[in-house]
């Protein structure tokens, strides 16, 4: 499967908020969408995690979140952030097995964490 992850660079001048919309296309088609968030240029955070599910299983999440971690590493970020509801057992091995780690558990979110 021939997938491309295109990062639209997005910015609000009158709150400093900036963020990527990352996109994974298949022939054109989009079959999966992620946003990575700059919260006042630091902080990197990956929210609204979304594979299409006619396309899961196949390595596209993996493919969307390790390219987000790169897009950090040549940012030159030195850490990158995500959380996940504490039920979304797929999600939280996916992203335990990219290098994440939990840094807190309310019981329902866990809030992880990336060094890069
Ligand atoms: C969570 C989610 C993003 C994962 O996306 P995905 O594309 O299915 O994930 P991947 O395919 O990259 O990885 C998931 C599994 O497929 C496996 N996999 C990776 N490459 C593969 C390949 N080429 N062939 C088959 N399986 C593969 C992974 O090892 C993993 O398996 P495991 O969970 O048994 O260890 C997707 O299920 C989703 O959109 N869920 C609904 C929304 C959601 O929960 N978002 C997260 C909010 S925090």
């Amino acid at each position: 499967m021939s997938i491309k992850i295109h990062f639209l660079p997005c910015h609000i001048k009158a709150t400093k908020t900036s963020w990527q919309v990352v996109t994974v296309l298949l022939e054109g088609k989009v079959i999966g969408s992620c946003n990575l968030s700059f919260w006042g240029g630091k902080n990197p955070a990956i929210e609204s995690v979304f594979v299409d599910p006619k396309y899961r299983n196949k390595g596209v999440g993996r493919s969307m979140i390790n390219a987000c971690i790169d897009e950090c590493e040549s940012c030159r970020k030195e850490s990158l952030y995500l959380t996940v509801n504490v039920k979304n057992k797929k999600a939280i091995k996916l992203y335990k097995k990219l290098g994440f780690f939990s840094l807190i558990n309310d019981g329902t979110t866990i809030w992880m964490g990336l060094r890069i």
